[in-house]
């Protein structure tokens, strides 16, 4: 069965609690549990993890470059000024998604910068817990 990971940066622990009119009222273990449900529906087998360390999300990129790994990744706040995470997605062979639950074109202007997208396959945004589902079916047709 193929691995794909599910990568989550700084707060999305915080899901439920965190801002819901904006992020919903899902809990970040629901939120991973429809992932890895999805994701065994079309074939995958979702690693789903979640740190609000960049070292340690860099890492995790690191090991999925190293096993060709395909990544869908929402970088949190970390996607508007992290390098250093735009570079270890760089190094990417396999897919990236880039996943948002929010819009963050329609929100402040400093969330209209992503510099991860450059180097992503594409970005999902704007769908809630929906834009991980559309993400791992996107994958699904690449794959
Ligand atoms: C987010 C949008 C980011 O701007 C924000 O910093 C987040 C969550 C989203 O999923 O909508 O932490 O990536």
């Amino acid at each position: 069965m193929h691995e794909v990971y599910v990568l989550n940066g700084p707060n999305l622990d915080r899901l439920g609690t965190r801002e819901p009119e904006i992020y919903g009222s899902m809990t970040f273990a629901q939120l991973a549990d429809l992932c890895m449900t999805t994701a065994g529906q079309l074939g995958f087998r979702a690693q789903v993890r979640q740190t609000n360390d960049e070292a340690e999300l860099i890492g995790w990129l690191h090991e999925a470059a190293d096993g060709k790994i395909p990544v869908i990744l929402n970088p949190a706040a970390f996607t508007h000024y992290s390098y250093a995470l735009r570079d270890a997605c760089a190094m990417l062979t396999a897919p990236l998604i880039e996943v948002h639950l929010s819009n963050p074109l329609a929100r402040e202007e400093f969330r209209h910068t992503s510099v991860v997208s450059g180097v992503a396959t594409g970005t999902i945004a704007g769908f809630g817990a929906t834009s991980y589902v559309l993400a791992l079916e996107a994958l699904a047709r690449q794959t």
